[in-house]
């Protein structure tokens, strides 16, 4: 588990460690053996515990990544030691293929929803005329996630179920044992069973990095937060799960044998066993005696949610003491003992006077609602997001019709209602688009996918304009003096037809452009000609294949060393490479597959742009492994497969995509596939594991 990125690719360094504590472990008796993997196990916990819930990390990331390989190793070796809940697991790996349904031990209700402080004045009156004396309430914010029930037995988690219809719900134990802030075993005077409910979501920033990615890969953007997490919580391999850094929330506490007899004391003693629970001094939960202090918590939040990195659409109030809860009792579906508060999302209605189609980069159409203006949380509004067809469909939402408009997390509000009453008598369903608004081929839509395309690359102005915009972008080639307006207006004109016709501009060109003065052409010239320094792997993420993130531009560029190898990879090579699986290999084949493509790389080439990765100077360590070759397959317990692939190189050796008579070794590593190894054993290649290849270059 690696959590920060800092110390990754360092292969030598990793290296010298890796061996020391190979070296100590193999010499390692299983009694001490058995000693060492408890202590790194509760030692690990304790500093997850500091770092994902209390936000107060007491050892470097280094020093945690380095435990956890040692911890990794003895497990391997001593697998009869391993804890089931130890925190080497947190890296997932468990797929399943269908998540089994159970029956909650306790329903999961929900909450009555009041939207006005009169709602809460009545609230208040009931139970203190139930109670006959003044109440204690504890109020805390209603976190916009995912609800989750987990029981721990004995210390340890047990089981983590949704909440389903709220009698049963699909089991996502390994999805869940992946989130950071849920321990899996717990410290101090816990229970020795109960259930712990509470909220997993996104935090914000996380979330908008996601969408930025897929921005980039060219997918569809997540909705929002929620529904994110809902998706993620529900696929199938864990380990994906486990690299998107969920978070969570805990709220309740249920079982027979709770230490106290309140909700809040029992919250906060949830807090030591290890779950990040809502803290007092942050504000986050609070204990009330009055209508008014409970005004006072919901004013609070009205104005500051804002500044939280997760989403809330309210508060809610729990009567605090037990047996009062227990007298006060449940409805059919909620509880009689708490009420929520529900936030005001702000919302208008306006006349919705016509649907428009955008067209992406990538040939992805977005409707979106066109507007009479209005005012919306403090902005005018002109245009909403429709998403696609089924939510248009869904929605039923018609030119002329008046709509309901709401702002979210996402920066461009959403129409999520009709107001029927007010829909013109002629009024007609609306027929989506059957072709680009653009260009007007016929739209595609890929089975399974939301959005509908158009398949025009070649020839539909958006899409050409929009692949040059991330051409020249910031993270891309980074062309000063170059910006998308005048993109636009060089595309408009006829001087730049794709991304090579760039090199060609001339500062004559220019000058008669709208707004381009002798300085800015000449910028623009400089630009563009810096640009051809640009380091191979964001000229690889520059030029825009599908799926290709910069993240993904790195690993392809790291691996294969120049674009010729890319080109010329096949499926099976691609699919080699760390984090490429099939979805982008596929594509990355489609993408070449193009003669216009190929001719685009030869055109660029021409101009001199960076084709191959930079030589990277004093890696050398040493020769040990000259004239050798090797072929790296599989997963690894102390390295990634590139990392690996560049401690052959800084010891003199080469590495290759498929093994042949010329193969010297085969690293075999976890999960290589059959065929591999038999080609390796016919042909005669000597089949290695990691620790033997440790060894060759310590010896
Ligand atoms: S307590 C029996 N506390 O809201 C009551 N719920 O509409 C148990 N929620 O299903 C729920 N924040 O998913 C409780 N601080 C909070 C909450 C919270 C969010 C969710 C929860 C529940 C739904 C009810």
């Amino acid at each position: 588990m690696i959590r920060c990125n800092k110390y990754r690719g360092n292969a030598i360094e990793l290296i010298i460690l890796a061996e020391d504590k190979l070296t100590q472990s193999k010499s390692m008796q299983s009694e001490e053996a058995a000693k060492k993997i408890k202590t790194l196990t509760e030692e690990l916990r304790q500093h997850n515990y500091a770092y994902y819930v209390e936000d107060n990390p007491v050892i470097s990331d280094y020093e945690f990544d380095m435990k956890l390989k040692e911890l990794q190793q003895l497990e391997k070796e001593f697998p009869q030691f391993a804890d089931v809940n130890s925190p080497t697991k947190r890296v997932g790996g468990e797929v399943t293929k269908k998540f089994e349904t159970v029956k909650h031990k306790y329903p999961m209700l929900s909450l009555s929803n009041s939207y006005s402080r009169e709602e809460l004045v009545d609230f208040d009156e009931r139970v203190q005329k139930l109670a006959g004396k003044k109440v204690e309430y504890t109020c805390e914010l209603k976190y916009d996630g995912v609800a989750i029930g987990i029981s721990y037995k004995n210390g340890r988690l047990e089981r983590a179920v949704t909440r389903g219809d709220g009698t049963q719900g699909d089991d996502i134990t390994t999805n869940v044992k992946t989130i950071r802030s849920i321990p899996l075993t717990l410290q101090g005077n816990y229970p020795n069973e109960f259930e712990i409910r509470g909220e997993i979501f996104y935090p914000l920033s996380v979330f908008r990095k996601l969408n930025e990615q897929r921005e980039e890969e060219g997918e569809a953007l997540l909705a929002n937060p929620r529904n994110a997490a809902s998706g993620t919580l529900k696929m199938q391999d864990s380990a994906v799960v486990a690299e998107r850094k969920l978070d969570s929330y805990l709220y309740y506490v249920l079982g027979e044998n709770l230490p106290y007899d309140n909700h809040l004391e029992n919250v906060e003693a949830a807090g030591k066993w290890g779950f990040k629970v809502p803290k007092k001094d942050k504000n986050l939960i609070r204990s009330c005696n009055s209508i008014d202090e409970i005004f006072e918590f919901i004013d609070y939040w009205d104005e500051h949610r804002s500044e939280l990195d997760f989403e809330i659409d309210g508060v809610v109030i729990k009567v605090n003491d037990y047996h009062l809860q227990e007298e006060l009792g449940f409805t059919a579906k909620s509880p009689r003992w708490a009420i929520a508060y529900k936030f005001k999302t702000e919302q208008a209605e306006t006349k919705l006077e016509k649907i428009t189609y955008q067209v992406g980069r990538t040939g992805a159409i977005t409707p979106v609602a066109n507007l009479q203006p209005v005012l919306l949380a403090g902005t005018t509004v002109k245009r909403a997001s429709l998403h696609n067809a089924d939510q248009i469909e869904k929605l039923d939402v018609r030119e002329g019709d008046v709509v309901k408009v709401e702002k979210g997390g996402e920066i461009i509000p959403k129409v999520v209602g009709v107001n029927l009453d007010l829909r013109p008598k002629d009024s007609q369903p609306t027929k989506y688009i059957t072709n680009c608004p653009e260009c007007n081929s016929e739209l595609q839509r890929i089975e399974g996918e939301a959005q509908h395309y158009c398949p025009n690359v070649w020839g539909c102005p958006p899409q050409i304009k929009g692949k040059m915009a991330h051409f020249i972008s910031r993270k891309a080639m980074d062309i000063d003096g170059l910006g998308e307006e005048t993109i636009e207006q060089l595309y408009d004109v006829g001087l730049i037809k794709n991304v090579a016709d760039i090199y060609e501009l001339k500062k004559e060109d220019l000058l008669p452009l709208e707004r381009m003065a002798e300085k800015s052409a000449q910028n623009l010239i400089d630009g563009v000609e810096t640009s051809k320094k640009v380091p191979f792997q964001r000229l690889l993420f520059a030029i825009g294949i599908r799926y290709v993130g910069e993240t993904v531009a790195k690993k392809l560029a790291a691996h294969f060393k120049n674009i010729d190898a890319i080109m010329q990879a096949s499926f099976e090579e691609l699919v080699a490479v760390d984090e490429i699986g099939d979805k982008i290999a596929e594509s990355i084949i489609n993408f070449f597959s193009e003669e216009r493509n190929r001719q685009l790389i030869e055109e660029l080439k021409s101009y001199g742009l960076q084709m191959q990765m930079e030589e990277q100077e004093n890696t050398i360590v040493s020769t040990v492994l000259e004239g050798k070759t090797f072929v790296v397959s599989g997963v690894f317990e102390h390295f990634s497969r590139d990392e690996l692939k560049q401690a052959i190189e800084n010891h003199g050796g080469k590495n290759v995509g498929s093994i042949s008579g010329k193969t010297d070794f085969l690293i075999a590593g976890d999960k290589m596939g059959p065929a591999k190894k038999e080609k390796a054993e016919k042909l005669g290649v000597n089949i290695i594991s990691e620790e033997d290849f440790i060894e060759m270059v310590k010896n």
